[in-house]
This record gives C-alpha cells, structure tokens and sequence, in this order.
C-alpha cells in the first residue's frame, strides 16, 4: 500500500523554534567576553542574537557595578524596558553580571519586571534557567559554584573577527580601598593552562590572529600547568608558539604583580605586543596608601622604567582615580606630575564614586563634588594632549596592522596597529585578519590614516 500522506513524509522531523536574544553589554573586557559566551550558550537553545531589543524574545542586560553611575544605568535601562513587556508580555529579561552578583534579589524587588537573574560566576546555568522562566519561575542564581563555568559551556563558533578575547583569570584579592571588584568576582582564580592553550588553538583553527588574555588581575595568573604553576609570562611564551597566532594582549594588570619573567618577555617575545595597561590611581604615597594599593608612586615609576628598558616603544595606558576621601589639592598635583613623568598613550580617568559595602565608603572625608570635576577637567586635559602627541608621533612611522573590518569609505579597512590604535587604511586586496605592514600618513585624536607599503 502507498503512502497515504507522502506531503508529511517528506517533512523535516523537527525544526527547532528560533527565538531571538538581544544582549546589552556594560562595562568592561570581560563582561564582553561573557555575553559572548552566553551568546553561545544561549545559541544552543535555540536562540539567535539581534541588535533590536525591540523584536527581542529575551533581553539581558550584562551589568557593571564598578562606579554608581554603572549600577544605576541598569535600573534606567530595565525602565526603558517596560513599555516593551507591557507591549509584549512574553517578552522575558535577565539581569547578568555584577550588578546581579551584588545585588542579587534586590534587583527584583526594585524592578518586579526582571524574569531572571544570574551572577558572573553561574552564567553557564543561563539555558536552565532560561527554560525555568518559560516554566513561570523566576530563578535567581548569584552562586560561586565548585565547578568551572567554562567547562559547561559550549565550544566556541567561527569567529566573526580576527581578534578575540580569552579569560585566563577572573577575580581579585587586592581589596583597593574603593573597589567593588573583590565582593562581585571572588577571589582571584585561574584557568588551568592547558584549557586556556586548547581554546586558543580552536580560536586560531576559526580565523583568529589576536587573543587578548584577560582577567581582572590577568598577570597574577597562576593557573595550573603540566608542570606545576605557570605565570602569565609562561603562558604568554607558549601560546606565541601557536602557528598562525600573531599577536598577543593582556588586560589588566596590577603593578605588584609585574614579575621578571613578564618585564622580559615584553624585550624578546614579538608576538607580545607593545601596549600595556597598567593603571596606578593616584601619584600621591599618602593617597596610595589610604587606597591599599601596596605600592608607591616611585616604586611605579621604577617598574615603567624597567618594562621601557625591554621595550623602548612600549605604549602605556592607565587608570586614574581623582577626589578620593581625603585627597587635597596637593595629592591631586603629585597625580598630574606621575603622569607628566609617565606620559600615556591612553589614559582612564574617573571621578572617585563611593561603593557600598567598600572600606573607602565609610570615610568621613569627602572630596565636594565640584572640586573633584574640577581635578578631573585638568586631568583629562593633560592626558587628551597626551593621547594627541601619541596619535601625532606615529606619522611617518611605519607599522603593521591587522585588518578587522571594512570602513564606511570605498575600498577603506579598519585595522589596529601593534599599539592598539585603530588605523583606515585604503588598499587593494584587504580582508578581515589580513596583517600588512602600513605606513602612518594622519593622525586624528582616535584614530590614524595610513597607506600600504
Ligand atoms: N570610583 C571610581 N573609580 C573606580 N574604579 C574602580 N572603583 C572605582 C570607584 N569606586 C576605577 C579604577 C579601576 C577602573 C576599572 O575603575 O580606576 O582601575
Ligand atoms: Fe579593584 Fe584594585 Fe582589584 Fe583592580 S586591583 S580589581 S582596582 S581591587
């Protein structure tokens, strides 16, 4: 007998449902690799990413808890949210990251709109939890779980660019006077190095050219190795002998955790690129004391003295807090002077923002808040002009840089130089993870201009 319903037997047995995912990413490196890598786990269920929140199924938001200012854009933004739930009620939204680490429950409380909530540490629990919402709970899940978040999340994809971020270590046990950091990543943990060289080998195998290793205090790595610890330098030293892997980057750093074997692998390993991170707070002893930097500004100046005498065209960049409790105009002026020493090529500078449950945040002694502006206007004057003479000093030069993505111009690339400065350049040819050496004809504040040699 035929088939009485041939049309069914030809269709497919199951086609899973696509739902769409919009991710809002705040803050810094890391959280950009973790919506990524919720991105993927997500993926796996099913859903795929749209820029449009608007025709989202689920929106999550990866949060920053680092200064006032941060946490509360997550509370306007859930705001802006709901005339689209109310619009949509199936629509489901999940706070992750730091803000939902700190602040755990109370982010439901303060917004009953939020469906889910996950903490930076239980991300890889997001599709379980995802499916517990479809379910009509509402699961908040803030642990520090005994298992390795990346060992249950799923392998990485093609690649869209040739450079891509890579956690090797999350967490910090400096406990700076001001930071949240501490309380919402832990303690300070490392991959072990042979999971961080297996990712690197699979990025590299999908088109990637550049890892950038990051960590919240990346070179106090101490992951485990084949032969007992390894430093970041080792890991560095082993990952520029992949083939195919061109440049190596690691962000960010602490200055007390800048070993020998780090300093020198900036002198002779090329793959290792010439811009560092290295941020210092403040130039005052008094005030780097009161912060628990465990470090003075002479004992900095060293240390960037020795890492130049590797690598005489190191860029540095930095972070730097202004209007700490107790700072005087004095303190402030001893800032200004480190940087005039340093001279950066980039340079993060915030306006100190009390924490809760910090050390810093009980004192008594606040810098008023015009003052504070005030020290931050001149700062950023100084280290704008510093950018700019950077920006400028490259013209003429020659340097390579690998091509990301195409510009807005006809036949115009994007790419970055080995100081980690964005590069339009008109040429021929050009493909995403091409390297070509270039040479520098503009320079603008953000950007340089240059042509193919
Ligand atoms: N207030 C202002 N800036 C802060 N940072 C960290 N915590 C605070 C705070 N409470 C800055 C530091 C750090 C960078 C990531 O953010 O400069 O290096
Ligand atoms: Fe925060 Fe200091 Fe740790 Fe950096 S080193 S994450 S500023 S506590």
């Amino acid at each position: 007998m035929s088939d009485p319903k041939p049309e069914t037997a030809a269709a497919p047995a199951a086609v899973p449902v696509l739902k769409k995912l919009h991710i809002k990413t705040y803050g810094c490196q890391m959280n950009v690799y973790d919506s990524e890598r919720m991105a993927e786990a997500m993926g796996a269920e099913g859903y795929v990413l749209t820029d449009l929140a608007e025709e989202a199924d689920m929106v999550l938001l990866n949060t920053c808890h680092i200064r006032e200012k941060a946490a509360e854009k997550v509370y306007h933004e859930l705001g802006r949210l709901r005339p689209l739930k109310d619009a949509n009620p199936d629509l489901k939204i999940g706070v992750a990251g730091c803000v939902a680490q700190a602040e755990g429950q109370e982010i439901r409380r303060r917004m009953p709109l939020v469906d889910l909530v996950v903490g930076s540490q239980s991300y890889h629990k997001l599709p379980a939890m995802a499916r517990a919402v479809e379910q009509g709970k509402k699961p908040v899940d803030t642990d520090f779980p005994v298992e390795d978040k990346f060992e249950h999340l799923p392998e990485r994809p093609v690649q869209a660019r040739p450079s891509a971020f890579l956690t090797v270590q999350e967490g910090c046990d400096k406990f700076c006077a001001f930071c949240v950091v501490p309380y919402t990543r832990g303690a300070e943990v490392s991959r072990p190095a042979a999971r961080i060289l297996g990712e690197a080998r699979k990025l590299v195998e999908k088109g990637v050219r550049e890892i950038t290793l990051l960590g919240q205090n990346v070179n106090a790595y101490h992951g485990e190795g084949e032969d007992g610890t390894w430093s970041l330098a080792r890991l560095v030293r082993a990952l520029a002998k992949i083939e195919g892997l061109d440049r190596i980057r690691y962000t960010t750093s602490h200055p007390n955790d800048m070993e020998d074997d780090l300093i020198a692998a900036h002198g002779d390993e090329p793959k290792l690129m010439p811009y560092l991170h290295l941020p210092v707070q403040s130039g005052s002893d008094r005030i780097l004391k009161a912060m628990n930097r465990k470090h003075t500004a002479a004992e900095y100046i060293r240390l960037i003295e020795r890492i130049r005498a590797a690598r005489p065209d190191l860029v540095l960049s930095g972070d730097f807090i202004v209007g700490f409790p107790g700072e005087t105009d004095a303190d402030f002026e001893e800032t200004m002077e480190l940087v005039r020493k340093v001279g950066y090529g980039a340079a993060y500078t915030f306006k100190y923002s009390a924490r809760p449950g910090t050390p810093a945040a009980e004192r008594k002694d606040a810098v008023p808040a015009e003052v504070a502006e005030a020290r931050l206007r001149r700062l950023q004057e100084l280290t704008i002009s510093q950018q700019r003479a950077t920006q400028d000093a490259m013209v003429g030069r020659e340097c390579t840089v690998l091509f990301e993505k195409p510009g807005r111009w006809e036949g115009q690339w994007i790419g970055k130089s080995d100081y980690l400065q964005a590069v339009f350049v008109k040429g021929e040819g050009l493909a995403p993870g091409m390297l070509a050496r270039v040479r520098i004809v503009g320079a603008g504040p953000n950007s340089l201009e240059g042509e193919l040699i």
